[in-house]
Parts: C-alpha cells; structure tokens; sequence
C-alpha cells in the first residue's frame, strides 16, 4: 500500500494525517500554538511554532501508524491563507507573521486602490483591496518597518515557508497566491502590473504551480528532523479552503460547502470565472487546475464561539473538565434548550471586523437585545446564530452570481455539531451534507499528492473514488420561516451601527 500525508497549517494548531490511497486516515496528530494580538485589530504567529508543529506532527504520526516512510510517495500542504512571512537573504524570520485576520492595514488598501485603481485592481487580481490579503500587509511593514522591509529577500506564505523548510524550495500554488492580491487571478500567474504600481520586486516571490504539482522534494535536513524519507516530493498543496473543497469532493459546478473554523467559509466551485464587480466575495483559483472558487467569509466565526468559551462559559469548561466532555458539548445542550431567536437576543459576529458582506475593518461585534432574563445558554445559542445570519449573507451573494447549490457540505470544527448542522440547513433552508472524512483540508492536499503521485489522473476523478457522503440533514419549512424573521432584524443592524463602529475606531 502507498500513502501520502496532508499538513493543515492552521491558526490554531497543525493537523498532520497520514492517509492510505482510499482516502482511509490511517493516524493523526495536532500541535497547537498561540495567536498574538499586540494592538486591538492585530493578529500575529510566529513561523517557529508553525515549523515546529510540523515537525512535531509529522514524526508522531508517521511513528504512530507504523507505515515504513518509503511507502509514503507524497506530501501536501494546505493553511490558513494571506500571512505575510519575511525572510532575510539567509531565511530568517524578519518579523512576527501578519495572519490573515489582522486589521491594521485599513490605510495600505487605500493606497492599492490609489495606486493600481480600484476597477483595473478588481479585474486583475479578482478582489478589491482587503486589510486580511497580503499585498496590504506587504505594504504596512514597507511603510511603518522600512528597516525591516529593506532586510526582505522572500515573502511566502504560512503553507510554503513549511514548504521551504520541507524542500529549500520558494514556491507557491495559485489558490493561495490568489489571497495575496499579486496574482493576475484570470491568467494564474504573477501581475506584473500590480507588482510594478506597488513597487514590489517579482524577486521576492515565489514560483507559481498548480495545486497538483510536484513542487520540491524533502531535503535530508527535513527528512532527519520530521522521520520522512529524503527525496519524498512535495505538491503544491493548496489554501485552507481550496483543500477544504477538495477534501469534501466540491470540484465541480453545483457543489458548493461550509466550514465552520475560526473563521467561516462559504464557498462554491465555478469551472468559469465570475467576479462580483461590488468585491463582497473572493474569487480565487481553485486547486483544480484551470478552475475557479468563489467564496464569502466571516472573519469570526468558530472565533465568537470559542471566545464565548473562554470569557463567559467557565463554569461550563469547569462541568466538561470534570465530566472529561468537550465544553462545546454542554454549551451546545444549553443552546438547544434555548428557543429559535434566543427569546429575542441577536449577535453580531465581528470580533475582528468583517469581510463579507460588509468589507469593513472597524466593526465589531455586538450583542442586540440583552435583558435581565438571558441565560448563558441564550447568549450560546444567539452567538451560535449570528454567525449562521453571516454565512447566509455569503451564501445570498453567492446565488445572486448564479451559484445556486442543491445541497450544502459542511466541515470545520463547528460541522461537527448535530445541533449547528440542523440550525445551519434551517438557517439556508437547504440540506446540509456531512462526508464520511472529517479531516477536510488535509485530506485535500493529500489528494492532491495522491494526483501529483499519478495514483489517480485528476482531482475529480480522485474526489468521486474517495470522497462519500455520510449523512444528510433536512432543513425543516417552519423553522427556515421562523429564523427568517430574526434575519430580516440582523441584516439591518450593521446599516444602524457602521458609523458607531467607526467613531469607537477612532477614538
Ligand atoms: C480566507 C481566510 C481564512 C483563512 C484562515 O480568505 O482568510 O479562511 O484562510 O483559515
């Protein structure tokens, strides 16, 4: 038998999974690490803790399953997107990362606008400027770092500096380039243009694959340090969510999913390419060669949730130690015995400003409606809520461009609640699919090794071998018209605060 191994370097933690070529998770393990946030709106990683967990991750699941690495012909990267990573001329780490849900760089996108303009930005990199893409952050260090800026000789991302720990190799795919706001989305390749306007030297980047591709093979250093076998090739890989979407087998037209991470995705494959001409939604190259996503974010997704967690819920983290249960199990239960609407409490979920639909750094979030009869079950069950309103904003965009999905996937930490499944496909009103993989995004970029493997002659045909649906959750009628009256109060609650939010931000 073969296997290859999918790398999911995440915000919270990294996940490595060994699998056979049926797609069959054979072992697992996760390393977490920190998130900073030095400055309200800043969000920052080092690169150590990520190479780290890689490492780390690699040698306990490869030891732990036993296989003889030799049988290992491919590995796959996928990871949190848009972190800008800094090396010097010898790959040192300049400075902390910028991770993706950092805001500070609300200014630098209105120098993009300025400099390449906002309609010839759209059409070639696909997005308007965004404080979470790269470009933007590329542009703050060069301003408020310039000591820092001059040291640069590479910018990768968080998923190809491990691949350059891995392999020595600068490279990068194009669903992950495509969140850097310098690739000519349509042509899949670097936009000189762009480049040029932001006086950005081409040098410092990459080499650009497509997501199967061999990339690199592991380097003898790596090889001693993660127990791989020198010389196992490395492929492209893909963003989080373009490995997600191949990880849940949405690879062709119609099919469309949710992830409930730290952050939230929805997102749907296209075979053509279509841009939203407001820039509410991304589209990005999709890591089937040639093929395009489009995709609406909440920026605080799973985020609102586990924040509830850790500041409010302890006694219920305090009852879970004890009954030695995930905490989200109890906070789950205490939401269920809550009514639909949370006896009339809203949440707003912009803990880290938002992207879909409104494209604004400076709001937050915002619970609407408290009285003195709320219990902390209400307040789980209206956080649990307003980020299912937000993924449904996504989701109207994207089937206002045409991209009307019969059925929803669903993964991510939070795809793992029955309960915020069933609220999920009532909220949408359609049904809510579960596969029987729940590794997502590594289970993406290791069918993506498996291609670059020549196990399988395309991704699609990878997808339909591998990838099974497990079960189906209906959305109920009664339930879809009721939330649809809570949804009709939060859409226009942004309208009322926007200019509230931008006054705090001011201040
Ligand atoms: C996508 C995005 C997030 C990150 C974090 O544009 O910013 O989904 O990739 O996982």
């Amino acid at each position: 038998m073969k296997y290859t191994l999918g790398i999911d370097v995440g915000t919270s933690g990294t996940k490595t999974v060994l699998f056979d070529t049926n797609g069959r998770k054979i072992a697992s393990h996760t390393i977490e690490y920190p998130m900073y946030q030095p400055k309200n709106g800043w969000a920052e990683q080092e690169p150590a803790d990520w190479w780290n967990a890689v490492q780390g991750t690699i040698k306990e699941t490869v030891t732990k399953s036993g296989v003889d690495k030799a049988d290992i012909v491919g590995i796959g990267i996928s990871g949190q997107m848009h972190g800008l990573v800094m090396l010097d001329a010898d790959n040192n780490v300049l400075r902390p990362s910028i991770i993706w849900c950092d805001q500070r760089t609300g200014e630098e996108c209105e120098d993009i606008e300025r400099l390449v303009g906002k309609k010839r930005l759209i059409e070639i990199t696909a997005n308007p400027a965004l404080t979470g893409f790269t470009a933007s952050k590329i542009m703050w260090v060069k301003k408020h770092e310039p000591e820092v800026y001059a040291k640069c000789a590479h910018i990768l991302l968080p998923k190809d500096y491990i691949r350059l720990m891995l392999t020595g190799e600068y490279a990068t795919e194009v669903s992950d380039a495509s969140g850097m706001q310098l690739l000519d989305v349509p042509g899949r390749c670097w936009s000189d243009e762009v480049l040029e306007k932001l006086g950005i030297d081409k040098n410092l980047l990459g080499k650009v694959y497509e997501s199967p591709e061999v990339t690199g093979y592991v380097t003898a250093e790596a090889a001693e340090s993660c127990a791989l076998a020198v010389g196992t090739p490395v492929v492209g890989g893909a963003g989080d969510n373009a490995a997600a979407a191949v990880g849940e087998g949405v690879v062709a037209d119609g099919r469309a999913f949710t992830t409930i991470g730290t952050s939230g995705v929805v997102f749907a494959h296209t075979d053509d390419i279509q841009i939203d001409p407001e820039g509410r939604v991304h589209t990005f190259c999709c890591a089937v060669p040639g093929a395009w996503h489009l995709m609406g974010v909440t920026q605080a997704a799973g985020l609102s949730l586990r924040w509830l967690r850790d500041t409010v819920c302890t006694e219920e983290m305090a009852e879970a130690a004890e009954k030695g249960v995930d905490p989200y199990v109890i906070m789950d239960a205490e939401a269920e015995a809550s009514p639909i609407g949370a006896n009339r409490l809203l949440y707003m979920p912009y803990l880290m400003g938002e992207r879909t639909p409104h494209l604004d750094p400076d709001c937050r979030g915002a619970f609407v409606g408290l009285s003195a009869m709320h219990t902390r079950g209400d307040m789980v069950r209206a956080v649990m809520e307003g980020v299912s309103y937000s993924l449904k904003d996504c989701l109207g965009i994207l089937e206002g461009m045409g991209a009307v999905p019969e059925s929803m996937r669903i993964c991510g930490g939070g795809g793992k609640s029955a309960f915020w499944r069933k609220m999920l496909a009532d909220v949408y009103g359609v049904p809510v699919q579960t596969i029987e993989s729940d590794e997502g995004p590594a289970l993406g970029v290791a069918i993506l090794a498996m291609v670059g493997a020549g196990i399988y002659p395309t991704v699609k045909e990878a997808c339909d071998a591998i990838v099974r649906v497990k079960d189906t959750t209906e959305a109920e009628t009664e339930n879809t018209a009721e939330y649809a009256k809570f949804y009709g109060i939060y859409t226009k609650l942004y309208g009322h605060l926007k200019a509230d939010f931008k006054a705090l931000a001011a201040l």
